[in-house]
């Protein structure tokens, strides 16, 4: 069973885990991954044996400096990909501070073939995604640990996305892995997975909408347009609670639970303000609330107040789509 530690007081008992090949969830300020070893090609089989997750869906690859990137990844000098690097991978000089988090651009690139990552983590085409976090505990974890780190969100295949340490639990409480989940007072500042470009041309191809916005990247390179959002991992079903959903509900039926937004209000409201990127935040941990108290039969419905497709709300309308799908 996975035992949830504090990250500052024990951060060593997590390093000598990854080290030893174990498993271990960590806070990013997306949402928490399931990270082992990218240079070990069990520690990688372990977390899709984990998580369930179908072979053919691979893993974002952690990273604690832009370095690091070169080594693992051809990055041509003056490419796009290395402009969206340079502008949006540098780590803020005080990692503490929220208002400056900004960690949420996973870049798919082609991978050099003569790195130390495990080849499982290179897709048939030769490609692997590389993602900076700037959450002090991520980057702290892989920097000491010595080697980058494979990490999935840390939740079952298809289920919805852990963003606090209870939520890990209540996924992995059964099995022997994670070894450890590491809390702290700033777990998930965006509350949703990172956004991933594929950053291989000169146009800009968005794989997943996600936490990252990057309104003023028009300066580095166009988005390709009307491109099917193609990240493996999003064809099918994904990020379901165990309650039916009813979306776009403008009210509570008799025998529904009700997540809110704005004025339209609820059992919890993701923002009474209408602010989305609070909404964000509280996204994926509201959905395991209500989840948890319709358990154990989950007899009733949970209807959604509208979310606005626009900014951080189409990533939300993106997974709240794929929750539902069959
Ligand atoms: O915020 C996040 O991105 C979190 C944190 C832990 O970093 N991670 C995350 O990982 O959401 P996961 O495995 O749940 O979703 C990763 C997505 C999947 O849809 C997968 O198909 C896609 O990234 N992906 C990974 N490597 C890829 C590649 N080389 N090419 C295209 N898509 C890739
Ligand atoms: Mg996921």
């Amino acid at each position: 069973m996975p035992q949830i530690i504090d990250a500052s007081a024990m951060m060593q008992q997590a390093v000598t885990a990854l080290q030893q090949g174990a498993l271990v969830a960590m806070p990013t300020e997306t949402v928490y991954g399931l990270a082992g070893n990218a240079t070990d090609d069990a520690a990688v089989r372990l977390i899709y044996a984990t998580k369930s997750r179908p072979a053919h869906n691979p893993l974002i690859v952690h990273i604690a400096s832009i370095a690091d990137a070169y080594d693992l990844a051809h990055i041509v000098a003056g490419s796009v990909a290395e402009k969206l690097m340079q502008k949006y991978w540098q780590p803020p000089a005080d990692l503490n501070d929220g208002a400056m988090i900004l960690g949420a651009l996973t870049l798919v690139l082609t991978a050099k073939e003569n790195s130390a990552l495990s080849k499982l983590l290179i897709t048939d085409e030769g490609t692997i995604a590389l993602r900076l976090p700037h959450h002090p505990t991520a980057l702290e974890l892989i920097a000491k640990a010595g080697f980058p780190l494979a990490a999935p969100s840390a939740n079952l295949s298809g289920q919805l996305t852990p963003t606090r340490a209870e939520h890990v639990m209540r996924h992995f409480a059964d099995l022997p892995q994670p070894h450890y989940i590491l809390t702290d007072p700033c777990p998930c500042h965006y509350g949703i997975e990172s956004t991933i470009i594929d950053a291989r041309g000169e146009r800009l191809n968005i794989l997943r909408q996600g936490s990252w916005q990057g309104e003023d990247f028009a300066d580095i390179a166009q988005p390709e347009k009307n491109t099917p959002i193609i990240a493996p991992g999003m064809l099918s079903r994904h990020y379901a609670p165990n309650s039916r959903l009813r979306l776009n509900a403008s009210n509570q039926q008799a025998d529904e639970l009700m997540l809110g937004f704005g004025k339209i209000d609820g059992d919890l409201n993701l923002s009474p303000a209408g602010d989305l990127m609070e909404a964000a935040h509280h996204f994926y941990d509201y959905l395991f609330q209500l989840d948890q108290m319709n358990s154990p039969d989950y007899r009733k419905i949970i209807a959604v107040a509208k979310i606005p497709a626009h900014d951080m709300g189409i990533a939300l309308n993106d997974r709240l789509a794929r929750a539902i799908a069959r």
